[in-house]
């Protein structure tokens, strides 16, 4: 069944911090999110036709720190999308990401009744020093007193954290990991930091090995605590797997609001993609002109594009890459194509086969941005 689920970005920050490279910014330092807020607003009208209007699957606020600017001002963001058909229902899955020492009871209060249920707090480290060393605004005390809040209130909560920063040490990441399963959240994502080569957090950090065996000390500590990994950088306890991060990895539809958000449709035969300028004065401009989509940010997808797309997402998965998904939507010949690419892999104990399904073993995570290089077609490779 054809669902939809919509990504609004919220660029608004506190302070940069060293490792991020999302598009956000300080929000002393942009207009007003009112103005923000207006031309998202105005998007949501000038698109509305882009998808079928619907009951959604999810809202997802991203940021930057949605959590920053006031709870009305994203309240009216959902009354907008409804406005035009595009509602929320009982099993509306509505994620904010909320950053520590941001939200109190008033505006969680106002979220609830706007019909927010899934909180994604950027908790990063409960290590003071790590979070100062990477410019966090906030403490580990900080971040466990807002997880209270949102315990307090029986909540669904998640929680971000970053591991292999420079200079960590297994002790600090074993602390994380406990105060992690200790707050009892549901939901956990520890990603593993990533600069580019020359930045200033690339140096000192954990050495390989190190760094596989705080991949190791993380898993083995969720699936002590009854959360699977569901996907390479996501645990939940079965039932409260992020269902719009599961619409990005299943190829459903998703449209996305705001600076430099991004959005998937099957309104062609393979599918296109289409996003927003990465500059909140061009992403303005834009706006404010109600021009359609410029070619430059369109992508018609061709059925190897489609395929590529196909394989690396289902990977990221414990599920898996689907024969009968393969067959349904590429037919038999690419599905054998496919076949064909995978048994060197699974000799290699890179990949398993296994109730229909080609999965990555524990030694594949660990590399598969490489096992992903193998699963990237071009037109040629297509029969
Ligand atoms: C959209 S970001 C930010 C969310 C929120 N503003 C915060 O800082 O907590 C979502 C998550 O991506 C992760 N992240 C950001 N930059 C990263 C990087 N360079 N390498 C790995 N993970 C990163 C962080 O864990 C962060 O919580
Ligand atoms: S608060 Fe979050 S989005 Fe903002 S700069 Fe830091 S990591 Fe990036």
């Amino acid at each position: 069944m054809s669902v939809l689920g919509v990504y609004i970005h919220i660029p608004y920050c506190l302070q940069r911090c060293t490792y991020c490279d999302f598009a956000t910014y300080v929000h002393t330092e942009i207009r007003p999110p009112q103005e923000y807020v207006a031309l998202v607003k105005k998007e949501i009208s000038d698109k509305k036709n882009l998808f079928r209007p619907q009951e959604l699957k999810t809202i997802y606020f991203g940021g930057g720190t949605p959590s920053l600017i006031s709870a009305e001002l994203i309240v009216d963001l959902i009354s907008e999308l409804a406005k035009f058909g595009y509602t929320t229902g009982p099993q509306t899955e509505i994620t904010i990401e909320i950053n520590p020492a941001t939200v109190d009871e008033r505006k969680l209060e106002i979220y609830l009744k706007a019909g927010i249920n899934r909180f994604s707090v950027g908790a990063q480290s409960f290590s003071d020093r790590l979070l100062k060393m990477v410019h966090r605004e906030h403490n580990a005390d900080q971040t466990k007193q807002t997880l209270t809040l949102l315990r307090k209130y029986k909540l669904n909560f998640s929680f971000d954290l970053l591991f292999a920063l420079p200079t960590q040490t297994l002790n600090e990441l074993r602390h994380d990991v406990e105060v992690a399963v200790e707050l009892g959240s549901k939901h956990i994502s520890p990603y593993c930091l990533t600069v580019p080569e020359g930045h200033p957090l690339s140096k000192n950090r954990p050495l390989e090995e190190e760094q596989i065996e705080m991949f190791q000390i993380i898993h083995d500590a969720l699936t002590r605590h009854g959360q699977s990994r569901y996907e390479i950088s996501n645990y939940a306890v079965p039932g409260f797997e992020s269902q719009h991060n599961l619409l990005y990895w299943t190829d459903h539809e998703y449209w996305g609001l705001g600076l430099s958000a991004h959005s998937y449709s099957k309104d062609s035969p393979w599918g296109s993609r289409f996003w927003n300028p990465n500059s909140l004065d061009i992403y303005a401009r834009q706006a404010l002109s109600g021009a359609a989509q410029l070619s430059s940010q369109v992508e018609v997808l061709e059925k190897h594009q489609a395929l590529t797309d196909f394989c690396h997402t289902s990977l990221r998965l414990s599920e898996g890459l689907s024969v009968d998904k393969l067959v349904q939507k590429f037919g038999s010949e690419t599905s054998n194509q496919v076949k064909d690419l995978t048994q060197a892999l699974i000799q290699h104990q890179l990949l398993t086969f296994q109730d229909q399904s080609y999965r990555l073993t524990e030694k594949g995570i660990l590399i598969s941005n490489q096992i992903f290089e193998k699963f990237t077609f071009l037109k040629s490779d297509l029969a």
